[in-house]
């Protein structure tokens, strides 16, 4: 299970891609490429540890919410460090 840990180049574009898709199931409530125009904290730019330190606790229970707990058990932790870092390079 050595995911995505030296990236090389083959790869890359391909999990690209996987990471898009992960991230467009979120643009519903976040936004666009996670710039919110609505009352969901927007993702866009955001500093990654925050968003995997956010997703974490949804995911333990840690932070309560009402619907995040349900969506960040359906990631891994490594898909939640690849979204993250995915948002936080997006221009707010
Ligand atoms: C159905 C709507 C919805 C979807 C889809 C959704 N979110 Fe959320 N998200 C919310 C809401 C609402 C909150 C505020 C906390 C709560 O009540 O759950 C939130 C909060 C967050 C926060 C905390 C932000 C902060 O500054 O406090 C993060 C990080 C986050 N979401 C990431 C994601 C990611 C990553 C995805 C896609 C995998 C996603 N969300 C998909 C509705 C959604």
């Amino acid at each position: 299970m050595a995911v995505a840990v030296g990236c090389p180049l083959n790869a890359h574009a391909q999990d690209a891609n996987s990471i898009r898709g992960m991230a467009a199931t979120c643009a519903n409530c976040h936004g666009t490429e996670g710039r919110s125009a609505g009352t969901v904290p927007g993702l866009a730019g955001v500093d990654k540890t925050q968003i995997v330190q956010q997703m974490q606790d949804f995911k333990t229970g840690k932070r309560a919410s009402t619907i995040m707990q349900q969506l960040a058990r359906g990631f891994t932790d490594a898909q939640i460090e690849q979204i993250a870092a995915w948002f936080s390079a997006q221009k707010k």
